[in-house]
């Protein structure tokens, strides 16, 4: 097929990571003359759709420039994003980004898990000459951003703070300890697989940092004053904790607040997220369906990334493979959100705003 010129800047390509919004944006797609479908039909038919169109996003900046995306869905299950079924998601990444590459879409950022089926591995698009990233720096900037606005807020120095990572070895994870372990007292180093962990820790020790690391996060927890949660899993769970600890969760899927309803004076807020001051528009308007969150014009701070760089007109692989994401970027890619009039998201969790925001 012939590429189209569709005037689009970017498109984002994403997944669902739960069944709740899955439902709403079944049957919001849905015509209102057609009965609501529950969960179990959407299920038999969910991954058999192949990544389509949902809307159009339009974004004004305050300098006066306008970009216009387009987000595709790839209709991953949540309950298939594990290595069994590696091939069939990679594949549908594929299909989406060669969609986006026949609509003559210049820029793609790989939302969510597309980006870690891939692991930086984007030669397969080189032909498509489009630019690729993942939108990890600003989700990475906005973390940081989040925890020392959070830690000025509740009275404390961040150089007196111990900071616990979990899913420390992962993109977000180094980024985030590699920002932070000069300007805390200490970082605690948490992941699943031993060998990587230490390979890390190590590193982190032989630069002179202060540094612990356990594949147990109840061997860790008791010493952080701050956690920030970037791993991509359902069964993580916190204990031993001091009693007011912050707690910056940005994994998918979100899990710890459920097991944290029994401490009621731990700050934790959903990170990764901006908020975008001078329009941000949805056609057809999904922000009171699947997209919603308690205050306006909330984004990821991966999508936000690749609206930055089309308003900047940088086309460019800006954020790609895992650890490459330096102080300098997350500092940049920071400051262009501001530029931008795009600021860190107010602070909010499953039980809406905190009180004071
Ligand atoms: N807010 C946003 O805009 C935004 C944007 C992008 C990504 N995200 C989310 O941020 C998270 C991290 O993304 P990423 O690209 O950095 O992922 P990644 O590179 O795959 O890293 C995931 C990290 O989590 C660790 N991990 C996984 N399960 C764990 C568990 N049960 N306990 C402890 N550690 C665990 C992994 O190491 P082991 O495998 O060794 O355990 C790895 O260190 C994902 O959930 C992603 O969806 C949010």
């Amino acid at each position: 097929m012939d590429r189209q010129t569709t005037g689009l800047d970017f498109a984002v390509i994403g997944h669902q990571d739960n069944w709740a919004n899955i439902r709403s944006l079944i049957n919001i797609m849905r015509t209102d003359a057609l009965e609501a479908l529950p969960v179990s039909k959407i299920r038999e038919v969910y991954d058999y759709i192949p990544p389509r169109a949902i809307f159009r996003m339009h974004v004004t900046s305050p300098l006066g420039m306008t970009r216009s995306g387009l987000y595709i869905e790839t209709f991953i299950a949540p309950d298939k994003l594990t290595a069994d079924h590696l091939r069939e998601n990679i594949q549908k990444v594929r299909d989406a980004v060669a969609a986006t590459y026949r609509l003559g879409i210049p820029m793609v950022i790989l939302g969510g898990f597309t980006s870690l089926l891939l692991e930086g591995n984007i030669d397969d698009f080189r032909e498509y000459g489009m630019a690729v990233t993942t939108g990890n720096t600003l989700t990475a900037a906005y973390v940081i951003k989040g925890i020392e606005k959070a830690v000025r807020q509740e009275g404390k120095r961040l150089r007196d703070c111990r900071v616990l990572i979990i899913g420390a070895t992962g993109d977000i994870g180094m980024a985030c300890t590699n920002y932070l372990k000069g300007k805390t007292k200490g970082v605690l180093l948490c992941a699943r697989n031993r060998a990587r962990l230490e390979r890390f820790g190590r590193r982190i020790e032989n630069e002179g940092h202060e540094v612990k690391w356990s594949t147990r996060i109840d061997e860790l927890s008791g010493s952080a004053d701050i956690i920030i949660s970037v791993a991509s899993s359902s069964d993580i769970g916190v204990s031993h904790l001091k009693g007011d600890v912050i707690i910056c969760d940005a994994g998918y899927p979100k899990n710890l607040e459920e097991k944290l309803k029994d401490h009621p004076s731990v700050k934790l807020f959903h990170g990764g997220m901006g908020q975008l001051h001078h329009g941000y528009l949805f056609d057809p308007d999904y922000t009171t369906g699947f997209y919603r969150y308690p205050a306006e014009h909330l984004g990821h701070g991966c999508i936000i990334e690749v609206i930055l760089l089309a308003l900047e007109n940088r086309l460019e692989n800006y954020t790609i493979g895992k650890g490459n994401i330096s102080e300098e970027k997350i500092e940049e890619i920071y400051a262009l959100s501001l530029k931008h009039g795009i600021t860190l998201a107010p602070f909010y969790n499953g039980n809406g705003l905190w009180p004071d925001q």
